[in-house]
């Protein structure tokens, strides 16, 4: 199938997106940029884009065949895929198995915790606040979405965590944590959105405990692509 780009419609930290000739799809661009800290740290990585890229096609049409809806189309070439058209619910939602990052920042708890649960919380997409964290009562009271949007997005994200965790640990990865996003089609159907990498989750090495994502970059740990790549190895790998 051929996707013409035809208007340029946004430019985010690590992707670009065009309407295309047919109505109701867009195409996504990944970008080789890299930023931490609502990009107050930034940098060019070549080639990350394209393995951002491989990785979230790959994780999407995975979910996709587990029957979770999302807007993911087809990859075109080496930056691009084709997407449904949706608008974007203004929340990142983050599911989390074990204790790392902002959550031990912000209420003190102890750095690899397993929790016995996974844990859902939601921020305001909105960079000029610095995402805040918001509860389900913020989302209702200020229409950024309803009970049932709330339901759904719950389900979703839980079922995402545990196809992916299971996918992951058969490639001797612990999933410890990650941010979806979600949107709504010209039908009014919610479905899960934007991408799933080493960009927006954490990878931990089963054995070595090594990072395998983009704390690499955050934490200046070195060999930022050497890590992206062996995601990106150890998906395209044939199960045994
Ligand atoms: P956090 O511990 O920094 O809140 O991150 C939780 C997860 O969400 C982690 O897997 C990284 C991902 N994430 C994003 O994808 N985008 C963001 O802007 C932030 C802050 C985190
Ligand atoms: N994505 C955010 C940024 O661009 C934060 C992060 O992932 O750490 O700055």
């Amino acid at each position: 199938m051929s996707w013409e780009k035809k208007e340029f419609l946004y430019e985010g930290k690590a992707k670009k997106v065009w309407s295309t000739e047919r109505d109701g799809f867009y195409v996504i661009e990944y970008k080789d940029d890299l930023t931490a800290f609502n990009a107050q740290k930034k940098a060019t990585m070549e080639g990350k884009g394209q393995l951002n890229n491989e990785i979230s096609a790959h994780l999407l049409a995975y979910l996709a065949s587990r029957n979770i809806e999302t807007h993911f189309v087809e990859r075109i070439d080496e930056r691009k895929q084709a997407v449904k058209a949706v608008s974007i619910i203004p929340l990142e939602v983050v599911v989390r198995n074990i204790a790392t990052g902002s959550l031990c920042k912000r209420l003190g708890i102890k750095e690899g915790l397993e929790f016995p649960r996974p844990l859902l919380e939601l921020y305001l997409k909105n960079d000029a606040l610095d995402d805040p964290l918001v509860t389900e009562d913020h989302a209702l009271l200020f229409g950024w979405a309803s009970e049932e949007d709330l339901k759904i997005i719950r389900a979703i994200s839980f079922k995402v965590n545990e196809l992916l965790k299971e996918l992951f640990r058969k490639r001797s990865i612990v999933l410890v944590d990650f941010k979806l996003e979600f949107g709504r089609t010209g039908e009014g159907r919610l479905v899960l959105a934007d991408e799933i990498s080493p960009d927006t989750c954490r990878f931990w090495d089963s054995s070595t405990g090594n990072r395998l994502d983009k704390d690499r970059f955050r934490k200046d740990l070195g060999d930022v692509l050497g890590a992206y790549r062996e995601i990106w190895r150890r998906l395209s790998a044939k199960e045994e």
